[in-house]
């Protein structure tokens, strides 16, 4: 069968049937019974293709396409893993995306004289979105040792349950590893940087730099009506000016040229009852920033500001688990390569950087990697309402496709892993 922008878009389609939800989105978390569907799904169809499937001890999925016998291995991935109530969109595309451009490139060099100096292994990281088991990024985080298998397998999720008899429970762990020698990744944009201006293609020159800290706000729990104002240890209260100061922070440290993004995303509250003064607060602040100082005097202002939280609210702050990565470039020959591919096949494209973590942000540290990024239709995202036109998918395929093509190629990296150097010129959108 050929692979064509038709099959691309019905498999994606397919695809997106595994977790569905009513409101047009998905829910699929990392080794839920919709995230075991899908990989099992996504298995069937690549070994359809000729692929070997494989998983290593922390559920990485490993789709290989053997090109040349012997040969080193590239790796092309992203996540089949969501939000609760996520999009369609978020991770999955750059799964398929890149076992179609994997497959399009075997069947362009079938019948070719030429001998591909790679292998190709499409990669489904686990729990790259970090809402059932946290941190995020956590397949990747192992594969690149920032975080040890035997921590990951015995991280719980709110019910109790560890990583690794989630993932036995969906039959998705083994033994498997695999060197690699590059890595490539394309992903939605999730902000509208590049659908303001009107470029298909986005090539990711670096990351922001993300802090990202779970607090633990103690009161102690009374009784809301009876208990008086002063001797109440509001939990909640505290926790909520955590919130408000954030949100202070993103608009008094942000500068025309380095924008700071903070947030919280998750609150619990206990005993959450109606006539209960909060014990307890656990919440997950994130502050975000391109530029180190900026985001470091963020942080520290943050920081700065929790006694005074202590003191208005009479309870205690604790800062527990801790997920920070910096901002930091991308490897130049990639972009200077994927702006080549892209000039080749006629699709505009711009420089942009990303907000968000993604697998790549781990994958750059040890290898040279290539990222990049498709319109997000008004920058939605982590929203059932996430959405991305066919037209951009299928531009991304096809440019994914010419990137490895290069790539197995050795114009990327020789087979030794060393990163060809060259210079980048193409237009800035952020
Ligand atoms: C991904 O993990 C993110 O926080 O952007
Ligand atoms: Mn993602
Ligand atoms: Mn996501």
């Amino acid at each position: 069968m050929t692979l064509n922008s038709t099959a691309f878009l019905a498999d994606f389609t397919s695809m997106s049937a595994n977790g569905a939800t009513a409101g047009g989105g998905v829910d699929r978390q990392a080794a839920t019974i919709a995230d075991g569907q899908n990989r099992n799904w996504f298995r069937g169809l690549v070994e359809g293709h000729g692929f070997t499937v494989r998983y290593d001890a922390v559920g990485n999925q490993y789709s290989m396409l053997e090109l040349t016998p012997g040969a080193p291995w590239i790796a092309v991935g992203s996540h089949l893993d969501s939000q609760p109530l996520g999009g369609r969109f978020d991770g999955a595309y750059g799964v398929l995306a890149g076992a179609h451009a994997a497959a399009r490139v075997q069947e362009s060099l079938t019948g070719s004289s030429e001998t591909a100096s790679f292998n190709i292994v499409v990669i489904n990281w686990f729990n790259e979105e970090g809402c059932r088991f946290k941190p995020s990024m956590m397949g990747s985080s192992v594969y690149t040792g920032k975080l040890s298998a035997q921590q990951v397998l015995e991280t719980t999720d709110p019910a109790g349950i560890r990583v690794r008899e989630a993932l036995e429970a969906i039959g998705t762990i083994g033994d498997f590893e695999l060197p690699v020698a590059a890595y490539v990744e394309i992903h939605i944009e999730q902000g509208r940087s590049m659908e303001d201006a009107g470029v298909s293609i986005g090539l990711v020159e670096s990351t922001w730099g993300a802090n990202k800290y779970e607090f633990i706000v103690h009161g102690d729990q009374a009784h809301t009506g009876a208990t008086i104002i002063a001797d109440r240890q509001d939990a909640l209260l505290g926790a909520s000016a955590l919130v408000v100061a954030a949100r202070e922070i993103a608009l008094e440290h942000s500068t025309d040229e380095h924008m700071v993004i903070t947030s919280c995303g998750e609150f619990n509250v206990f005993p959450n009852s109606p006539v209960v003064v909060a014990s307890r607060v656990n919440l997950l602040v994130d502050v975000r920033s391109t530029d180190p100082d900026v985001l470091a005097a963020a942080d520290a202002d943050l920081h700065a500001r929790i006694a005074a939280i202590e003191k208005m609210a009479n309870v205690s702050i604790e800062r527990g688990a801790e997920h920070v990565w910096g901002a930091k470039a991308y490897d130049h020959a990639g972009l200077k390569l994927a702006a080549d591919a892209a000039e080749s096949l006629g699709l505009t494209h711009g420089v942009v950087r990303t907000l968000a973590g993604h697998d790549s942000t781990n994958m750059k540290d040890i290898v040279p990697t290539i990222m990049l990024f498709i319109p997000s239709v008004e920058g939605i995202s982590h929203n059932e309402r996430e959405l991305t036109h066919d037209a951009d998918m299928v531009a991304g395929v096809d440019l994914l496709t010419e990137v490895l093509l290069r790539v197995v190629r050795g114009e990327f990296v020789s087979a030794s892993g060393k990163a060809q150097d060259s210079a980048l010129e193409s237009s800035a959108v952020s």
